[in-house]
């Protein structure tokens, strides 16, 4: 397998000021990440109007609507940042994982804009921006450390040693935890996407109702499965009465058994590798309940946790301008290649 990052630049020279773009899935997102200031400006334009009249992202309207929109907010985080695009001197895109079709927009862009400007550009993995979002805190995480990523494509929980060294431990042998919420969403009737809108009907629920099963928590190891507890909640749904307390009833048990099932298992990986620091991120990071129950593990077990800010747990270009400023500094630049790769594991990216 090619590897997803080569090493191309001699590094007589720091990047200090990268422009950032995003645009893997239904947000199309710009950032300008500064070495010496920090995150100066980051603009998205989320899809979910868009999308939500159909249930779930329609790939050819995604396309569509990032090609509309990546140009002005450009223009708009610059404005932001107070700066032209002559002063900024490297560029990344995310080249991947994602939706071929929306990827592209966003490599074609940063992949011209570095061509014309004259200066390095990166095409990044997704997954490893996710994963080193919590490093835009104030707080950061230090090396090494534990990471759950739970996403809408992926949930897996790695081994930290730095920049590139990932180890997974474990990882969703089906449905990954956002598309569990996003589907269980659907079959409640909820908008999407699906994640925001359990967790909000998930309050009004009776937890005594409903208890629907762990998955894999009686197994050892570190992966994970959602399609059981997918069936399960199907199971429910159909033979009871579908009246609002019923979803909500539901909502409630089922984000129960998922917030669980990823509390014990990063529990497990923080025990099995003796590591003190937990890094969650993906925008199953954002759950309140989550956050909830993790910091009552963290505090039994004197572990601390790290997430990125409510809003950068879900797709946007700070993570990747924060990823290309570490990456081109490495000396990590791409030919002129479009380049765009729907799938890669996230270990063996160097
Ligand atoms: O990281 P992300 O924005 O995109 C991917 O890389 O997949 O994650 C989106 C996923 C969706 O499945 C969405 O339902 C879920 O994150 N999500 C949540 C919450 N906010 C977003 N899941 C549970 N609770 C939330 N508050
Ligand atoms: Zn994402």
């Amino acid at each position: 397998m090619q590897s997803f990052y080569s090493k191309r630049r001699n590094l007589n020279q720091a990047i200090s000021c990268v422009l950032g773009i995003e645009t893997s899935c239904d947000e199309t997102g710009i950032a300008i990440y500064d070495g010496e200031r920090g995150l100066l400006a980051h603009s998205l334009h989320s899809q979910i109007a868009l999308h939500n009249q159909y249930g779930g992202v329609v790939p050819e309207l995604a396309s569509r609507d990032h090609i509309l929109k990546i140009l002005p907010l450009l223009q708009e985080t610059l404005k932001q940042a107070q700066l032209t695009l002559r002063e900024v001197d490297g560029i990344a895109y995310c080249a991947g994982p994602g939706l071929a079709g929306a990827l592209l927009v966003g490599a074609a862009l940063g992949r011209s804009l570095g061509w014309t400007l004259k200066i390095p550009t990166l095409g990044v993995h997704h997954m490893e921006a996710h994963l080193l979002a919590p490093m835009l805190e104030e707080n950061p995480p230090e090396f090494p450390f534990v990471a759950l990523l739970v996403s809408g494509g992926h949930t897996l929980l790695a081994r930290v040693d730095g920049l590139g060294r990932y180890e997974i431990l474990g990882e969703s042998v089906d449905d990954a935890a956002g598309e569990a919420f996003d589907k269980t969403a659907k079959l409640l009737g909820l908008a999407y996407p699906g994640g925001p809108a359990i967790a909000e009907l998930a309050e009004k629920g009776n937890p005594k109702q409903f208890h629907f099963p762990r998955p894999m928590l009686d197994k050892p190891g570190l992966n994970f499965s959602f399609s059981g507890l997918k069936t399960s909640v199907n199971n429910t749904f159909k033979t009871a009465d579908r009246n609002a307390q019923t979803k909500a009833d539901i909502a409630h048990a089922f984000q129960a058994a998922i917030v669980e099932t990823l509390m014990v298992k990063g529990q497990r990986a923080l025990m099995q590798t003796g590591l003190k620091h937990l890094v969650v991120a993906g925008g199953v990071a954002a759950n309140k309940s989550l956050r909830k129950e993790l910091a009552a593990m963290a505090k039994k077990n004197a572990v601390t946790v790290y997430y990125p800010r409510q809003n950068f747990c879900t797709d946007n270009a700070a993570m990747i301008a924060y990823l290309g400023h570490q990456r081109l500094n490495l000396g990590q630049t791409d030919d002129l290649t479009i380049k765009t790769i729907t799938r890669y594991p996230l270990d063996k990216l160097d």
